[in-house]
């Protein structure tokens, strides 16, 4: 079965009670089992994490690339500055997806521009938690054509 890291950024462990207009009522702990399942569906062993500081994302991202994990990030409000995140991303030995629960596109100013796009396989954001789905989904498929 293969493994796939499911990474999340800043105060996305707040799911639930942040902004709840904007990223739903559900809890943190709701979108691991919601990805867990899809992981079940799909054959893939799915790990998730979050974390709120920079330096442990990165190390998340280098264990990926030693051990050729594909990703799926989430990097919060690291998506719009983190050029050290997209570094790391940049060095990249399997699929990675970023995902938004929200359509960034459709909001702030300062979240339309992603420094971490270009060095993503692709982009799936406004879905909500299905946007983590989609985003396995994607992965199962491209790990299959290999
Ligand atoms: C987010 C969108 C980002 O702009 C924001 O900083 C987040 C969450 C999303 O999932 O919609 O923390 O990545």
């Amino acid at each position: 079965m293969s493994r796939v890291l499911v990474l999340n950024g800043p105060n996305l462990r707040r799911l639930g009670v942040r902004e709840p207009d904007v990223y739903g009522a559900r809890s943190f702990e709701d979108l691991t089992a919601v990805c867990r399942d899809a992981g079940r569906r799909l054959d893939l062993q799915v790990d998730v994490r979050q974390t709120d500081d920079e330096a442990e994302m990165i190390a998340w991202v280098h264990e990926a690339a030693d051990a050729r994990l594909p990703i799926v990030l989430n990097p919060a409000a690291f998506t719009h500055y983190s050029y050290a995140l997209k570094d790391a991303l940049a060095q990249r030995t399997a699929p990675l997806i970023e995902v938004h629960i929200s359509n960034p596109a459709g909001r702030e100013e300062f979240r339309h521009n992603s420094v971490v796009a270009s060095v993503a396989t692709g982009t799936i954001a406004g879905f909500g938690f299905m946007s983590y789905v989609l985003a396995l989904q994607a992965i199962a498929e491209l790990l299959a054509e290999q």
